[in-house]
């Protein structure tokens, strides 16, 4: 199916990201969120993120206002997914927020429609019940910063068709990204099941004092090459959404390996959720 107008709800981190994506391989966007300050904030992103990409030359002022204008903000969701060929959802990662959403998106879109979440944790089956199209429904699960990372994990849910499959696939490659399909949608898919354990752990390590934040990321910055180190990464995450994802890979996977650190806790009940917040383990707010 030709795709040319894709739906993205929630303008947040995520959402921003994904819309900028799109606009960015011509596709027109329809940015939704349920607050005009959210709205702002996430066309400021995209604005700052198409300058930084303007300024290195990737390409000229005049395209970055092109893909600009290929993004359209609404409040309303009909608006929003009323003409879309695919709506991709990046709301807050919480399964009756989602499902109450994609009740309503389903009403209003066309039936030819393809539906995606950008969860990182809950199901696809359950997200794809609320709906009465399971069958054209998956997951497309983005990275942070999605306008850098180049991989999306496709997601197959309990009544995914292989057209649907094949679908998301296809778009993923004219986002320009690289997809990995995940055969079932268990807990954490392949990445999160990962990383999300590997994070925790480098908060237990500042629990047990062990090392301090800035010498656990310089070690795993130094020593395994990653970008930016475990601590930080969480930070830029977000701390709420590390721990949501430890929450559910405990309960569905029922290890207590994946029990999250009480310091996580700590810190997300204390409002220091990272990047987000402006401060987590760091300064964010410069
Ligand atoms: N748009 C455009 N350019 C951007 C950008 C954005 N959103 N964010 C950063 N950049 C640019 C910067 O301007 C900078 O350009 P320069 O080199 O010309 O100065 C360049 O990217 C590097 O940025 P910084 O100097 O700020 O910092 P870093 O060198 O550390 O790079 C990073 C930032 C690309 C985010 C890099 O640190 C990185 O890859 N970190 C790991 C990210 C990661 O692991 N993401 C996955 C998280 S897990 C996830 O998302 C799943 C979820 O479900 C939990």
């Amino acid at each position: 199916m030709e795709v040319r107008k894709i739906a993205v709800l929630g303008a947040g981190l995520m959402g921003h990201g994904i819309a900028q994506v799109a606009a960015q391989a011509e596709f027109q966007v329809n940015l939704a969120d349920v607050d005009q300050r959210f709205l702002d904030n996430g066309l400021k992103m995209i604005r700052g993120s198409l300058g930084k990409f303007a300024e290195k030359g990737i390409f000229s002022k005049e395209e970055a206002e092109q893909t600009f204008s290929r993004i359209h903000p609404t409040l309303e969701l009909s608006q929003a997914v009323g003409d879309a060929d695919l709506v991709i959802e990046a709301a807050p990662e919480n399964v009756d927020v989602k499902k109450e959403l994609w009740r309503r998106v389903d009403q209003n879109a066309p039936s030819k429609a393809f539906f995606a979440s950008n969860t990182s944790s809950i199901s696809i089956s359950e997200l794809a019940s609320a709906t009465k199209r399971p069958e054209k429904f998956c997951g497309m699960h983005f990275f942070n910063p999605p306008q850098l990372m180049r991989l999306i994990e496709i997601v197959r849910g309990a009544r995914t068709t292989d057209e649907t499959m094949s679908f998301a696939v296809q778009v993923c490659k004219s986002l320009g990204k690289e997809p990995v399909v995940v055969k079932r949608d268990v807990a954490g898919f392949v990445v999160n099941r990962i990383l999300i354990p590997a994070l925790n752990e480098a908060l237990f390590l500042i629990e047990e004092g062990i090392a301090d934040p800035e010498d656990i990321d310089k070690a795993i910055q130094l020593g395994l090459n990653w970008p930016m180190g475990p601590i930080r990464l969480a930070d830029y995450v977000g701390l709420d959404t590390t721990l949501a994802v430890a929450e559910v890979l405990q309960k569905e996977l029922g290890d207590p390996k994946f029990r999250p650190s009480p310091l996580l806790r700590q810190m997300v009940r204390g409002g220091l959720l990272g990047r987000k917040t402006g401060k987590g383990f760091y300064d964010w707010s410069r």
